[in-house]
């Protein structure tokens, strides 16, 4: 939940690199931000750093550059903070250095065995200006160079032996005063390296030739995608190496890991909001191309068939999930049901803690980010009991992806606002097809037809619904409501949660999600005539009928409703107004009718002039329990 952004050999550029970097990555966090440079000569490690969103950092940069006294050098190094020991201040954010301001350190993950080794090194007459977890690292490195064996001409087996130590998780990039080297190592955290084109021939982990351009290291690529599309994922354990001659990457024996060299194949204006007013109404409207891609080469209608590079036919499936990610994993765990398989869905953090009996089953991970903690560590579970697991994620290379026995990507691109949206309507259409491939395994012929057909209209479905809503309308008509309930049966339970998680966190209103059949069992009592309840009705069969029982429930009650329909169940008569979606089977309404509800959170929040690409308190990926 924190981004890095280091870079070697851009030369004057070095400075704007890393703040261009920062600008990519603060959908990880956006507390604080810093900067750290240094150059040949140098005594100290040069470093700057605010409190607040970027545009906090950039203003005392911009005042230092007016002044000629900007932080100079040709190594450097940034970070864009989420809290997480200690509170969002100036002396908390990143990069942390030690005593004497030799080494400086930028981290994402949580150092679990910090305070033991603040102790020990307070007792050595180390002093701490941070609350973080962080600041022991480069405080341990500058214990290390004061050891017998260190050789200032080369700090690399020092900096091993302090990551030794650590124990938790962790990406961490390291500088050191006057080398013009970079060091980062991973544990559990991604660390990406970005190396310039003609650096071809160093994949095999052999050092590279002479530099064409610079070497980066990042939390994500977005943060020098600008600059290069090749990359290397390191994993676990490894420790990287970069510099002016190229770059280097070793396990935790110090022995060269042959890594591969992967080209991204999307493009930096992916990153950019492409004149809307947000990531999140960007990405919204990105659903069409989103859900194309996502089926592109999967699904044959002439043929009637679903091809996917996944290898599976389970007996049984749990599926472990957090948030909107946890969301579709419901909907997928309906889906599978209906193909014949028991499924579940699983909070990460609780099947983590307290596993459920896992006999013979699949465990799916849905996580876009493939990097939260909860998720991870739910999976780590189910591997460490020797179950098969398979991700489902966007993110190529993720840990998740990694560490899975079967990959399935969303191949949605990437997400920048923090509330998950076209991820959301990818999984949901990825988990379908996968259900879909189940079904045909089993030879449930007629299911897998029709369903076929559906997939394929899905995305211009969805364009239409892009095209006609009256959400924002409709959003006009109800912000400031104390309170806003969805309801939902079936497949579309899952999408009442997910409208209410939307609409509450970017709005801030409270707003929450129930199955249609459980309101009268205790929510009914929080319903007014000024509680707005959206009810999810689509088809005209008995899920229907039942949710407009539920309907008129509330109705009784003056509740204003809105129903998110396909008119097949007339519904209408009971509603005060209509979110209306195209005719679909239940498994596709269930997208397009949270599409709507997308947009009546986004315009709500629109209104009220929240921050929506950001959210108070929430970080787009996290990578802690
Ligand atoms: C909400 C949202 C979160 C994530 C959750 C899991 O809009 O985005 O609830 O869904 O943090 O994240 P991933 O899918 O990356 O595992």
């Amino acid at each position: 939940m924190c981004g890095i952004i280091a870079c070697v050999g851009r030369g004057d550029d070095t400075l704007d690199t890393l703040v261009h970097g920062l600008s990519k990555l603060d959908y990880r966090g956006y507390d604080s931000a810093g900067v750290a440079l240094t150059g040949s000569g140098d005594d100290t490690v040069e470093v700057v750093k605010r409190q607040g969103q970027l545009d906090a950092l950039r203003r005392v940069l911009e005042t230092a550059r007016a002044d000629g006294a900007e932080p100079r050098g040709t190594v450097g190094m940034a970070h864009t903070r989420w809290s997480t020991h200690g509170a969002p201040s100036d002396a908390n954010a990143h990069p942390h250095t030690d005593c004497t301001g030799r080494v400086a350190v930028v981290h994402n993950g949580i150092i679990e065995n910090y305070q033991a080794l603040r102790d020990e090194l307070a007792a050595n007459g180390h002093e701490f200006r941070s609350e973080t977890d962080t600041e022991v690292i480069p405080h341990l490195i500058e214990e290390l160079f004061d050891g017998p064996e260190y050789d200032p001409a080369d700090p690399e087996p020092a900096i091993r032996e302090a990551v030794a130590r650590l124990e938790g998780s962790f990406a961490v990039v390291v500088s050191v005063a006057g080398v013009e080297t970079l060091f980062g190592a991973r544990q559990d955290n991604p660390l990406v390296l970005g190396t310039s084109p003609r650096d071809a021939g160093s994949a095999g982990g052999e050092r590279s030739e002479p530099r064409a351009g610079a070497t980066y290291l990042a939390s994500d690529v977005p943060a020098f995608r600008a600059f290069t599309d090749r990359v290397v994922y390191l994993e676990n354990g490894e420790f990287a190496r970069i510099d002016a001659e190229g770059w280097t990457v070793t396990g935790t024996d110090g022995e060269v890991v042959q890594t591969s060299v992967e080209t991204v194949d999307w493009d930096p204006e992916d990153t950019g909001k492409s004149g809307y007013d947000h990531f999140m109404l960007k990405e919204i409207h990105e659903q069409p191309r989103a859900l194309r891609q996502c089926l592109q080469g999967r699904v044959d209608e002439m043929g009637g068939r679903v091809t996917l590079d996944v290898d599976v036919d389970p007996e049984r499936v749990q599926f472990v999930a957090c948030g909107t990610s946890y969301h579709a994993a419901l909907y997928g765990a309906e889906l599978f049901r209906q193909a014949g398989v028991p499924a579940q869905a699983f909070l990460a953090s609780e099947y983590a803690t307290s596993p459920p009996p896992v006999d013979d089953a699949l465990v799916i991970g849905v996580t876009q980010s493939g990097e939260t903690a909860d998720t991870l560590s739910a999976l780590r579970e189910a591997r460490s009991r020797g179950v098969r697991t398979l991700a489902c994620t966007n993110t190529v290379g993720s840990t998740a992806a990694r560490e899975c026995d079967e990959v399935l990507y969303i191949r949605s691109g990437p997400e920048i606002g923090v509330a998950a949206t076209k991820t959301f309507a990818a999984q949901q259409t990825a988990l379908n097809a996968l259900a879909l491939s189940v079904a045909q395994e089993r030879r449930r012929a007629g299911d897998v037809r029709d369903s076929l057909s559906a997939l394929r209209e899905l995305p211009g479905d969805v364009q239409a619904v892009l095209d006609e809503s009256n959400a924002e309308a409709l959003a006009e008509e109800f912000v400031g409501a104390p309170s806003y309930f969805f309801i939902g049966r079936g497949v579309h339970f899952p999408v009442a949660l997910e409208g209410a998680l939307k609409l509450k966190e970017i709005s801030y209103g409270h707003a929450e999600g129930f199955a249609s059949g459980e309101l009268k069992h205790g929510p009914l009592a929080l319903v007014t005539d000024e509680t707005p309840v959206f009810a999810v009705v689509t088809g005209d069969g008995p899920l229907a009928t039942k949710t407009i029982g539920n309907v008129k429930e509330v109705e009784s009650r003056d509740a204003p409703v809105v129903a998110v329909t396909d008119g097949r169940s007339k519904v209408e008569r009971y509603a005060d107004h209509v979110l209306e979606i195209p005719e679909a089977p239940p498994r596709t309404a269930a997208v397009l009718a949270n599409v709507q509800l997308q947009l009546v959170a986004y315009h709500v929040a629109d209104r009220l002039g929240r921050p929506i690409d950001k959210p108070r308190n929430l970080a787009k990926s996290v990578t802690v329990e």
